[in-house]
């Protein structure tokens, strides 16, 4: 990793100060620490006691069937789960919530069972527990690890006292494709930009030791493609080249197994026509072997048993069979392992010693832990209350998500919003007053209509000294919203019509709040169209009617088709789903209080059909332009996107110097420095993010036109210039080469510095 990140520190430091224990410090590097010969001989001490089925029931893992907070009885066919609980058959549970119930579980599992060995309590915590931050896609786009560390830490802190242990989060998936619902749970488009945050969200949620009571285990997810199924349809097969896998998909997760991530989760979807839950090449031979991975991995919930249906198992023994061959040691929901481990070890179709590494890894966590410490140390409900939703938790979900607004156009100074000039300010649209949709999907414990909507936030900011109006103007969504709920959008009823063209007609602005409902991205959401849903496109053309003085205020969980509104208006703010200070954050950038400084980090297309697409695609053989059609281009649209990867403006403006290098040639153990002079030319104090590209001109297979390398946030004052330097080595040009190696080759280097992925200055070096 290239040191050239440089944290915003500032705010976020200040905010530390008042969040004891909320900077770690450095993590361990990779995941040896969890083998200590200490624990490795207790491991062995308990995996000698152990009978066959005391192990298969390690590797087994339950969603919540029971009533835990009630009295502790279960009917009908809960009760064979409960006993499984009770004789220590099941090794860990999900979706138990709450100091309280995991308290009771835990009880449960240590009253019956031989050998006590505690359960870990696994949760989404995606995006915050209770305290909801910005979507991960959002919080990728403040090009900012720290505040990524920070949501991820605040939200360890509220998981770990309500007694979970482990959260299935971060998502690491690269996603080229907005189509696909869950873009919104990674970091974008980009290879560097998610290792970076990949690592930093695993240094959150573990901070510098697994056994404190305010951290909990990292799952890195899904291993591997899935965020490359085919037309961007959720869980469909993913069919690439070692080289993608090795260059694209993979260094994210490697990125957080560096990071100390203490357990994978495998994915959906197939890779060369092998599903990832039953593929060795990745679980064993590059993760568990090349990465020397020593923690768990966790199938996808019914992955195993998913291996029928994708035609590579027959029945739910042999996908057993092959899932534990393959290195998935944890059965979320399959109950293959439960169902059939023991008889295949019998019938000797499993050697126990796979069994035993598997149990071995699930030790290791739980070790690490500190479970068999105090089983109960995490479920407190005391510290759950104390710890969760405090103003200080909010301060910070505040802050990262202003960090994480992008300001996508702005033209004749419509913003920020002048108090002095502005006296009345319409609020409209169907996302205008939305107090739930900030929160996002995957929301944890977050509750439902608990955000502060943008009207209440505009409201609040604009205090006495302007009138603020609202209309809905339409609903976007009629019928069940639920995270299992498809989207049925309002495609008739246009009664609230003539009130939002009524309160566009007076207004100085107009802020129409308009983009994706919280339940249309997420897991099983994937969408053909990702153009504006039900009547908006009509709501906006009779508002832009009304009132052009209009700010687009954009809210979804993926990039939309906007051009045509996007060239209607004068302004347009990208603000995601920003979690629980939505309406707040968007306010202090809409008046000023932040200069927006978010970046995308994906691109948003001009239409559908570009997709998947990123920035750092292959040059072709015809990469042209050149007259005629024959070069790799379409006929009815221009090849590159609306906005690019790493766009985003300021309320000032940002100019680049020509690079500068500290050498033309850098030498094998040598390095060379970029430097650019970045200044400040507008009337506003900013915070600009200095980029860094690649492009490597020739290699035993060909690279990407550019490929980012580096980032730095630079505050500077109106007319204020300062040297911005990265420093590259061979290590940082290195890639999966035709040798299937892991490696820089010589040759000729374009380096690139500016404020995009599009808009940039230029100069060469060679490697030797
Ligand atoms: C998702 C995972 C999630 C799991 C447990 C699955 O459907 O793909 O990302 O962690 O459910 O909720």
């Amino acid at each position: 990793m290239p040191r050239c990140v440089a944290r915003s520190l500032g705010f976020v430091l200040a905010l530390c100060l008042a969040l004891p224990a909320l900077v770690p410090a450095a993590p361990p590097s990779g995941t040896a620490y969890l083998v200590s010969p200490a624990t490795e001989k207790k491991i062995d001490a308990l995996l000698a006691r152990m009978t066959l089925e005391e192990k298969v029931g390690q590797l087994n893992q339950y969603s919540n069937p029971l009533d835990l907070t009630g009295p502790a009885a279960a009917a009908g066919n809960q009760q064979a789960a409960y006993d499984q609980i009770r004789t220590g058959m099941v090794g860990s549970m999900l979706n138990v919530n709450g100091a309280a119930a995991t308290r009771k579980a835990q009880e449960l599992a240590l009253s019956g069972s031989r050998l006590k060995i505690p359960m870990i309590f696994g949760y989404d915590v995606i995006h915050g527990y209770k305290t909801i931050f910005p979507i991960p896609l959002a919080e990728a786009a403040s090009f900012d690890p720290a505040a990524a560390e920070l949501s991820a830490r605040v939200a360890a802190t509220e998981a770990a006292a309500a007694g979970q242990h482990w959260t299935f989060a971060p998502m690491v998936d690269v996603s080229r494709d907005a189509r696909w619902g869950r873009i919104m749970e990674g970091s974008g488009e980009d290879v560097y930009l998610g290792s970076v945050m990949a690592a930093a969200r695993v240094r959150g949620f573990q901070g510098r030791d697994l056994a404190a009571v305010d951290t909990i285990a990292a799952c890195v997810k899904h291993y591997a493609g899935y965020g490359f199924g085919e037309a961007g349809r959720d869980y469909n097969t993913a069919d690439m080249s070692e080289h993608t896998l090795r260059n694209v998909v993979l260094p994210p997760f490697k990125a957080a197994a560096d990071a100390g991530a203490a357990t994978f989760m495998n994915s959906f979807n197939e890779i060369g026509g092998i599903p990832s839950t039953g593929n060795a090449h990745l679980q064993r031979d590059i993760l568990k072997g090349e990465w020397a991975f020593q923690g768990f991995v966790v199938s996808d919930w019914g992955s195993i048993g998913e291996m029928i249906p994708h035609g590579f198992s027959a029945d739910l023994k042999q996908a057993a069979q092959q899932a534990l061959a393959a290195g998935s040691d944890m059965d979320m929901e399959s109950r293959a392992y439960v169902g059939h481990l023991a008889t295949l070890v019998k019938e000797k179709k499993v050697d126990v010693r796979l069994v035993d590494d598997a149990v071995r890894r699930i030790l290791r966590v739980k070790f690490a832990l500190g479970l068999f410490d105090d089983p109960f140390r995490y479920s407190d409900p005391a510290r759950e209350k104390a710890a969760t939703l405090t103003p200080a938790n909010l301060a910070a979900a505040r802050d990262v998500a202003r960090k994480s607004i992008v300001l996508l156009k702005n033209e004749g100074g419509l913003l920020p919003i002048d108090k002095a000039s502005v006296k009345k300010i319409a609020v409209i649209g169907p996302l205008a007053d939305d107090k739930d949709s900030p929160i996002g999907n995957w929301r944890g414990q977050g509750v439902a209509g608990s955000a502060v909507s943008l009207l209440e936030g505009v409201k609040a900011a604009a205090g006495s000294q302007a009138q603020v109006v609202h209309a809905e103007g339409a609903k976007l969504i009629v019928g069940p919203r639920n995270f299992m709920a498809p989207p049925v959008y309002n495609t008739t009823d246009r009664s609230g019509f003539a009130a939002a063209v009524e309160a566009a007609r007076g207004a100085d602005v107009v802020l129409l709040a308009l983009g994706e409902d919280a339940f249309q991205s997420g897991e099983g959401r994937s969408q053909a169209d990702i153009g504006l849903k039900g009547l908006q496109g009509e709501l906006f053309d009779a508002v832009v009617t009304a009132n052009p003085r209009v700010v687009l205020v954009l809210s979804s969980g993926r990039p939309l088709t906007i051009e045509k509104q996007a060239a209607a208006v004068p302004a347009v703010l990208a603000t995601w789903q920003l979690g629980s200070e939505a309406g707040n954050a968007i306010a202090d950038v809409l008046f000023g209080a932040s200069n927006p400084s978010g970046r995308l980090p994906v691109a948003f297309p001009r239409a559908v059909g570009q997709l998947p697409f990123t920035y750092a695609h292959k040059n072709t053989g015809r990469p042209g332009p050149e007259p005629g059609v024959t070069w790799s281009r379409y006929t009815d649209l221009p090849n590159d996107p609306l906005y690019p990867f790493g766009y985003g403006l300021s309320y000032t403006t940002f100019s680049y110097s020509e690079p500068r290098l500290s050498t033309a040639e850098l030498a094998a153990g040598g390095e060379v420095k970029v430097t650019t002079t970045v200044t400040n030319t507008g009337a506003r104090p900013g915070v600009e993010v200095a980029q860094l590209y690649v492009r490597d001109m020739v290699g035993s297979v060909t690279r990407p036109v550019k490929e980012l390398k580096g980032f730095q946030k630079v505050e500077l004052a109106p007319g204020q210039s300062r040297e911005v330097s990265f420093t590259l080595t061979a290590a940082d040009l290195a890639f999966y080469t035709a040798r299937g190696k892991w490696e820089a080759e010589p040759g000729a280097f374009k380096v690139f510095v500016g404020g995009n992925s599009r808009d940039t200055r230029e100069a060469g070096f060679s490697l030797k």
